[in-house]
């Protein structure tokens, strides 16, 4: 069967939009699997070359003005009218060229995150977020090229940290020419808070905004830093945290491992699974949201 594909433009490096995932776990081995943490291996040497691409053009891309650009266009969430679950079917429809038969659909990810979350006992809008933290990958489906939607997310307007996975990269970004952006704090001041830093714009920034009347602060917390790996893994940018963002990255930190190394095998059953999840949506989310 002939599938469309994905990625078919030098915008789009890698094969799989999963790939950047993978990466992840590459470069944060589990260190609750057994595995010591002297298994973590020289990740920039190891990363694949396309993955690679994908940051150089991330790096290279995600400016000040573009992020602003982004939210402007995105931000008014007039894009589309849908519900959770048919939201996660719409993300369904991003086909690439992973093999049908042994790689998991996106929506048998989410069901594997959430599932691993209720196992541990978490409470139910903990396991809601495992299901919906990544439904903002629908940016792919409206046009915008993988290195606008996934990666590690970064503050623009201040100076990037060499703590963001390859920084050498931020050398093509026009805004290291800018001296305003450039200073520790930027265009910010310290212990401003998070809620007024400019993240690069993903795939977590757009869900939270279509989240945030419906979910509690914690879950919110989640969603829109869950890739601010330089923040929550590496403990950069803390000098633009104020105390309350310190509280709430306990929770993102909790998150992390879900979303991580939840992904086994096993093929969850969409069929079974979907009555608890079309329950535990109805729960918090109206019928129909805005996009
Ligand atoms: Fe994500």
């Amino acid at each position: 069967m002939s599938r469309p594909k994905e990625s078919s433009t030098t915008d789009q490096p890698m094969n799989h939009l999963d790939d950047w995932e993978e990466s992840l776990r590459t470069r944060y081995p589990d260190s609750t699997n057994g595995k010591p943490n002297e298994a973590f291996r020289d990740y920039r040497a190891e990363a694949r070359p396309s993955v690679k691409e994908f940051y150089r053009l991330n790096h290279r891309h995600q400016t000040l003005d573009f992020v602003l650009e982004k939210k402007r266009e995105y931000l008014p969430l007039r894009k589309r009218q849908m519900g959770i679950w048919e939201a996660m079917e719409f993300l369904n429809t991003l086909v690439d060229d992973s093999d049908p038969d042994t790689d998991l659909s996106q929506i048998e990810h989410l069901l594997q995150a959430a599932e691993a979350i209720r196992r541990d006992g978490h409470p139910r809008w903990f396991i809601l977020t495992g299901l919906i933290h990544d439904l903002g990958k629908i940016l792919c489906l409206f046009g915008e090229p993988q290195w606008a939607v996934v990666g590690d997310t970064f503050p623009v307007g201040c100076a990037f940290s060499d703590k963001v996975v390859f920084p050498e990269f931020f050398a093509d970004n026009p805004d290291s020419g800018v001296a305003r952006y450039q200073s520790a704090c930027g265009i910010y001041s310290t212990g401003c808070g998070l809620e007024r830093i400019h993240l690069s714009w993903g795939h977590d920034e757009y869900l939270y905004h279509v989240a945030t009347p419906y979910l509690p602060e914690p879950a919110l917390y989640m969603i829109r830093y869950h890739s601010f790996y330089a923040a929550h893994t590496e403990r950069a940018y803390d000098h633009l945290m104020n105390s309350h963002d310190r509280e709430m990255f306990r929770w993102v930190r909790a998150f992390n491992p879900y979303d991580l190394y939840s992904k086994a095998a096993a093929r969850p059953s969409v069929a079974v699974l979907r009555p608890f999840y079309e329950e535990l949506i109805a729960e918090f989310f109206p019928p129909v949201l805005e996009w």
